[in-house]
Parts: C-alpha cells; structure tokens; sequence
C-alpha cells in the first residue's frame, strides 16, 4: 500500500499527506483482513494525537510534509505531535470491535485493553464538552467535524454569517484536484473563517456556544457515535470491564434522542442548528440514511429510508448513494460532498441495510459501488449518473471498504 507511512496510513498523496480519524478507521477495517496486526496498529496509533482533555484530533499532521490548512487549525502537544483541534465522526469503537473480531485469545483482549481507557476518555470529553441539552446528542464545531465538508446546509449558516470575499492565498487543494471537484471559492473562505475562529477561541466548545454561528447536532457524527458507543459497550464486555455509570446513561440518551431528529413531513432524518433551534430540513444528505447503521431508526422509518434509496428524486441513481437528494437545486455530479456517491456512506448504509434485512438493497449497492472501482479506480468519489471517478486517486478508504465488502458475505435476514 503506498499510502502507507510506518503504523498510519495517508487517505491520499499531496491531498491528504497526513493522518485523518475516521479515514484511519475505515483503512483498519479492510487492513484486518490480511494483516490483523498492522490494522491494530493503525488504530493505536491514534492515540498518540490524543488531548489531554480526552479530544482526538481529525488529523494528526506528519512532520515530514507542510500542509495549507495547518495555519488554520494545527496545534503543537507537549509530546511535540500536532493535530488539528477538530474532531470527526467517532468510528473508531467500531474500528476496534472489527480488528477485535479477527484476533483470538490473550491477542485479542490485550488489543482491546490497550484502546478501552483512552476510547473511555474520549467518548467522555464527547459528552462533557460537547453535548449542550439532556438530549445527549453531540454538537460538532465546524462542517469538517461532520466529515461532509461542504454540506449545503451547513454552507448556508456559514454563508449567512461570514463576508462574501476573504484571501484564498493558502489556499492549495484546488493545485492537486480539478477545482469543479472540490468545495467554490466562497465555501472555502467560509470554512476558513469558521476555523480561524475555532482556533481563536482555542476549540473550546463553551467559548463557541457563546460566540460561533455554527453549533450543529450531525446526524452522522451522532449517528456514528451511537454505534461506536455499542460498540464500547461490547469491547468492555469481552474483558469484563464496567463501564462508568454516567458514561453508560448518557450513551442511551443519545440512542433515543436520534428519534427527534426526524421530519415526518418528509420521512427522512435531518441535523439541527442548535443556534437557529431548527431541523435543517431544507436539503436532504446521505448521512439522513446513518441512522440505520446506528440501528436506531424504527422498522418503519426503516422502510421509508428504503423508499427514497429507490426514489430518482431523491436518492436513486444508477451509482447510489448521491451525498445530497437529487432534487437539491444546485446538485452537482462532480463537487464534493453536493452530490457525489462516497463509498464510505455506501459502506455505512450497507451495515445500516443489514440490521434490517434488507439483504437485495446491500447487494445492490455494494454491486454497483463495486463496479465504480472496476470503472475508473479507487477514487475518492464518483459521479452517481455516469460512475465517472473524482477528487483524489489511489483513495485508501475506498480500497479498504473494497477489501472489506469482497471478504464479507451480506447475511441473510428477513425485511
Ligand atoms: C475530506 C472529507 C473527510 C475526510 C478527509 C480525508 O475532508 O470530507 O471526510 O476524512 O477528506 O480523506
């Protein structure tokens, strides 16, 4: 594997040069099908980019290469690493619950008493620092938080806020990818400010609530961090560790509160602007299906979810799954997180399907996924009308989530 750098692994050259959460454990999870100890090691290696307060970074910066964004979000640790003070979707319990599957006796409890007590002090920095209500959901601080940088939504709350024109001089992603792949001009000097900001008030989430125009409950990050918490639950179950009370009560609340972010008018799950106190039902993503793999989501809601997949107004397409519903006014084929099928989101849908039994669902989009990487590579995303290959190359989650699909059969329940 190329992407390879010593215990972590880059998502993609020149790109992404460094180490991102969630990419990680997606790469962990098709590396533990033929090396189980180098996928181990690639998710310890996460832990060294930990805060004290118990964050984990969304990247961990090598120190090998420079990277543009590092002005707007890199911080030193005293350990002499640095990360960026963002976070992202918390897969990483489910990273380590799969690694854990493909390891037997002491190898396997040792592996998971090394990532229990620091996964604990993150999944509980999760709901000291940034949970706002009794809902136990998690807001996130920034779109990258979400892991879908230029969500529509999340453009318009920045875009309501932050000037129109700002210095796009650091800005270098457009040098390494066709600019019509990656978020406008306007999004980035919005993403920008919002980080700049971020790192002026030192990522505090406190500070922020007070004076940040974006504080959202994700649906996928709390959808995300729903299945990591069960996850959590069943790693300490194998070693016969008790999870901490309030830990545990706090997870369940955030299990029940995924109901309220669903719009019966539309049947579909949303996020909420905590600032604006609104569902922000105005477009539908992909991750509205992440709920399913939280298996959080009613039968019914299930079924309905299953609907729109089929629906060529919303998310039906020759490569499902589009990142934005199809009616969106200004979804594109080719930008970024406003249209483009990510094999990550077909990966999580595909779990979701599965805990409902909707066995021919999983088959067809694990099929077509599959024949997006026959077609044009392991790219960072596709086109869901033509299957024509986007953004970067050599994309190591769309590899891992490959691996991981040709490896496992979908099982067969009843819908
Ligand atoms: C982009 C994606 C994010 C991913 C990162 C590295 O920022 O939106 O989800 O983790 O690239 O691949």
């Amino acid at each position: 594997m190329a992407n390879q750098r010593g215990n972590w692994t880059q998502p993609a050259a020149r790109l992404y040069p460094h180490q991102w959460l969630w990419d990680s454990v997606f790469i962990a999870i098709g590396l533990a099908h033929y090396n189980v100890n180098r996928a181990a090691e690639e998710l310890v290696s996460l832990e060294r980019g930990q805060w004290s307060n118990g964050m984990v970074p969304h990247i961990i910066f090598s120190r090998s290469t420079t990277y543009w964004l590092s002005h707007f979000v890199k911080i030193p640790l005293p350990s002499g690493i640095a990360t960026s003070g963002f976070t992202q979707p918390p897969l990483i319990a489910v990273g380590a619950a799969a690694v854990s599957k493909q390891l037997t006796g002491r190898r396997r409890t040792d592996f998971i008493r090394q990532m229990l007590p620091w996964l604990i002090r993150y999944h509980e920095w999760i709901y000291r620092e940034r949970t706002v209500d009794e809902s136990s959901l998690a807001v996130i601080i920034h779109p990258w938080e979400s892991g879908m940088d230029n969500t529509p939504e999340y453009m318009r709350i920045l875009n309501r806020h932050w000037p129109k024109e700002g210095d796009l001089a650091l800005r270098k992603d457009i040098g390494y990818t066709a600019s019509d792949q990656r978020p406008t001009d306007r999004e980035a000097i919005h993403m920008l400010a919002q980080a700049k900001l971020a790192k002026e008030c030192d990522f505090d989430g406190a500070r922020l609530m007070r004076t940040s125009p974006f504080i959202v409950k994700d649906i996928c990050f709390n959808s995300v961090l729903v299945a990591a918490n069960a996850a959590l639950v069943d790693l300490a179950q194998q070693v016969k560790f008790k999870l901490p009370r309030e830990l545990t009560t706090r997870m369940s609340r955030t299990r029940e509160s995924l109901a309220t972010l669903w719009d019966n008018d539309t049947n579909f799950f949303y996020s909420y602007d905590v600032k604006n106190k609104r569902l922000l039902t105005g477009t539908a993503t992909v991750a509205g299906f992440l709920p399913l793999f939280a298996d959080a989501a009613r039968r019914q809601q299930a079924k309905q979810l299953v609907q729109q997949l089929r629906d060529p107004t919303r998310f039906g397409s020759k490569f499902p799954a589009p990142s934005v519903a199809r009616s969106y006014k200004h979804f594109s084929t080719t930008r970024y997180w406003t249209g483009p099928t990510w094999i990550n989101m077909n990966w999580l849908i595909c779990k979701g399907l599965e805990h409902y039994g909707f066995t021919r669902e999983v088959e067809q989009i694990k099929t077509a996924s599959l024949e997006l990487v026959a077609g044009d590579g392991f790219r960072e995303y596709y086109s869901p009308l033509t299957g024509y290959g986007l953004g970067a190359q050599s994309f190591s989650w769309t590899a891992a989530l490959v691996i991981d699909w040709l490896h496992t059969q979908t099982p067969h329940r009843n819908a």
